[in-house]
Order: structure tokens, then sequence, then C-alpha cells
């Protein structure tokens, strides 16, 4: 197989997670991805184990529980594992780049003791609350209040498609303040599931990323104490959007990950499965399709490495990296979907069977163009940035 420039910028201790994440998801979750996919559930044990190996807080310092590695390193992780199952991706993303980030980036020092060190080290597992059920795209819009009460905020509401609901110990849940300041009233919070008013709906049935548990919150007079306010009251909009410019990295490192699984499958598919007498990959209908996949899936990789870099970049600089994430998470879920379409084509009835995971990454790979920001909100935060005009 053609080996790609990307190689020589690696270091070496980027190999080094790759190939631990790679190892590990063959020999732990490989076994088991399609029997909790079938049965919908969430695998706590393998996410553990992900932990010990330090995938639950890649770009975390050591000193609170991490690896302490960059985000390249992060991207190389997340894309092995979702190789081999998005759901154990999904689960890893929301852990790293909305949970601990959110924390590492605006909380205070005893809140990344007491949140991140559990989290980032697998002995619990965090979520992010920003949807609702009458607002997702239009995440401004949103109805959950949390009012000051002395030392507490006492939270209602309810949230929604929120990944890890029903299992993690805790979440960033975002709330309005003061109604009246629109974007600017709202105010991130980090919230523990087992607080009194906290109730966690049942996990949702969905097309693909089954093994991951997704579920409604709601919250009635829930008290939060003030220190576990995230950053300033009326901040909590700009968090929001900050910590899902470094998810949609993440997103786009699964949909490469789903892209790559479904690839490789079908390179290796048409030069065995014989028609009218040859390879089917000697039929241009079925070598054309290997032939966009694979240059879809490095177009894709180019821009996610890109975006890892610029997050990089801005750890010093302080700059935005908007508009490289949009990028690489539009262009690689959409490649994730184009791919897992054509891995379904050319595996024909095998593909369409439960026999082979190729009908699984073709559930899989749609949910990368939907959450995080669908594609049509990926394209208007591009087209924002680039043109200064206001688009809706
Ligand atoms: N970084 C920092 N600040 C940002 C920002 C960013 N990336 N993007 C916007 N802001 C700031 C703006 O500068 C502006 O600041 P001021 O108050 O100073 O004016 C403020 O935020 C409001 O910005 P906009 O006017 O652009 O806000 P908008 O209401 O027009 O919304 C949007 C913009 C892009 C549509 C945004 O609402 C959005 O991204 N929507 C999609 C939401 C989304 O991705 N939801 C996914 C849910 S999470 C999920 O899926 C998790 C899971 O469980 C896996």
């Amino acid at each position: 197989m053609a080996r790609l420039a990307f190689e020589h910028l690696l270091s070496d201790e980027h190999r080094m997670i790759r190939d631990a994440a790679r190892e590990f998801a063959q020999e732990v979750i490989a076994p088991v991805a399609a029997q909790f996919d079938k049965e919908e559930r969430f695998p706590l044990e393998t996410v553990r184990k992900m932990g010990e190996m330090g995938f639950m807080g890649i770009e975390v310092p050591e000193e609170y529980g991490g690896a302490g590695m960059d985000t390249l390193a992060y991207v190389l992780a997340l894309e092995e594992i979702s190789k081999v199952d998005a759901a154990h991706g999904t689960i890893m993303s929301v852990n790293n780049s909305l949970f601990n980030y959110a924390i590492m980036t605006f909380g205070t020092e005893e809140q990344k003791r007491k949140y991140v060190v559990p989290v980032a080290s697998g002995q619990a597992i965090g979520a992010y609350a920003l949807t609702e059920p009458s607002s997702g795209s239009d995440a401004a819009n949103m109805r959950t209040r949390a009012v000051r009460k002395g030392d507490v905020y006492v939270l209602n509401g309810r949230k929604a498609w929120i990944t890890n609901g029903t299992v993690a110990d805790y979440f960033i849940v975002f709330a309005m303040t003061d109604p009246e300041k629109g974007h600017r009233g709202i105010t991130a919070f980090i919230v523990e599931g087992n607080w009194p008013g906290f109730v966690r709906g049942k996990q949702e049935e969905k097309l693909g990323i089954r093994a991951s548990a997704t579920c409604e919150l709601a919250f009635n007079d829930v008290e939060i104490p003030v220190e576990n306010r995230l950053g300033e009251e009326g901040q909590g909009f700009k968090i929001a959007m900050a910590v899902l410019d470094a998810g949609r990295i993440g997103i786009a490192a699964q949909a490469l990950g789903i892209a790559e699984a479904a690839y490789e499958a079908s390179r290796q598919y048409v030069q065995e499965r014989q028609a009218f007498g040859k390879p089917i990959g000697e039929f241009q209908g079925t070598g054309f399709k290997i032939a966009d996949m694979k240059t879809r899936i490095e177009a894709a990789r180019a821009l996610t490495y890109n975006a890892a870099l610029a997050k990089e970049r801005a750890k010093k600089t302080g700059e935005r990296y908007t508009l490289e994430a949009s990028m690489a998470k539009l262009f690689a879920s959409e490649t994730a979907m184009f791919c897992a379409w054509a891995a379904v084509q050319i595996h024909g009835g095998m593909g369409y069977s439960r026999e082979l995971p190729i009908e699984r990454y073709f559930r899989d790979a749609k949910i990368t163009e939907i959450y995080e920001g669908t594609s049509e909100i990926q394209c208007l935060v591009i087209a924002r940035m680039e043109t200064g005009l206001r688009m809706l």
C-alpha cells in the first residue's frame, strides 16, 4: 500500500500511541464490538480499560491523570479506536474533547483536581449537555434555567441526546442565568449525576453507535454549589462553542476511522471476490470506487491532522481554530458516509448482512454528519468565517 508524506510528520511518540491504540482496539474491542452493538449495551469494562491505557485524557497533563500528549496524538488514537468501533470512539471523544477539554481550559484548579483526574484516568465518565428537546442547531435558544440563591444555583429544565447520559458521573450543563441577555445570559456548570433532582431518561434506541448510551436528562430544582460554575456568569455560550471546536476535531477523527475501516475491507474484498471469471476490482465500476474512497480518505486525513495542528498552535497563540475544525468535520463525516455506502455496495449481499461489520460502519457513519453540529451548521460556520457575512 502507498505510504503518504504524513507518516514523516509523526514523532516516535505519535507512532507509539497510534500503535498502542491499534493493538488495544484489535485485541480488546474487536472481539466484543458486534455484540455490544447488537445488545445496545454500554461497554463499561472496555471503557475502564481505555482509561487505564490513558485514552480518556490524552491531552490532559500527567499531573491531572492524563497522558500529557498533543492533539495529533489524540486524533491518531481516536482514529484507531473508531476504525474498530465507532461507539467506543464516541465515548472516548466526549470524555477527551468535550468534558476534559472544557474543564482544563475554563476550570479552576479545584475543578480540575476533582473532575478531570477521575475522568482522564478512566475512573469516572463525563458528558456534555447543551442540546434540548426544542433547541439543537439553535443552541443559544435554550430553556433550561439556573437561578442563583445564596451559595447555590437552582437548576430546572431538560436536555436531550446526551451522549454517555445514562452512565456518566459528571456533566457539563449549559443553562440560562439571565434570559434577557440571550446567548450572553448563558452560564456553564459542572453537575454531578447523583445530586437530588437529577433524573436520567431511558436509553435512546438509535440507528448506529448503539453501544454508546444516549438519553434525556431532567433537572428538578437541582442545587449546584457556586464553586461548580464553569467560567463566569454569561460566558457559557462562548465556552460551549469553543469546546465544540475541539469536539469537532474528535468527530472528524472518528469519521476518518470509520471511512478507513470501510475502505480496508473493500480493498481486500475486490481482490478476492470473483465475478464473470475475474476479481471484481477489475471492473471499472468497482475499481473506481476504490480510487474515490482512497482519495477522499487522504483528503479527510489532511484536513483532520491540519485541524489538530491548528489546535496545538492555538495553545500558544490563543487563536481560534474554528475554521479548521469545521472543515475537517464537514469533509471527514461526508467521507465516512461515502465510504460506508461504497463498502456496502461493493460487498453486495454480504455488505447488507450482519455477518460482517460493513452494515455497522454504514449505520455508524451517519451520526458523524449530525452530532456536534450538522453538516449544514459546519457550512454556515465556514461561510461566515470566510465571508464575514452573517448568513443563517
Ligand atoms: N469560539 C468562541 N466563541 C464563539 C465561537 C467559537 N467557535 N463561535 C461563536 N462564538 C461567540 C461569538 O463570537 C459571539 O460572541 P459575542 O457574544 O461576543 O457576540 C457568540 O459566540 C454568539 O455567536 P453567534 O452569533 O455566531 O451565535 P449563533 O446563535 O448565530 O450560533 C451556531 C452559531 C454556529 C449556529 C451555533 O449555535 C452552533 O454551533 N450550533 C450547533 C450546535 C451544536 O453543534 N450542537 C451539538 C450538540 S453537542 C453534541 O452533539 C454532543 C454529544 O453528545 C456528542
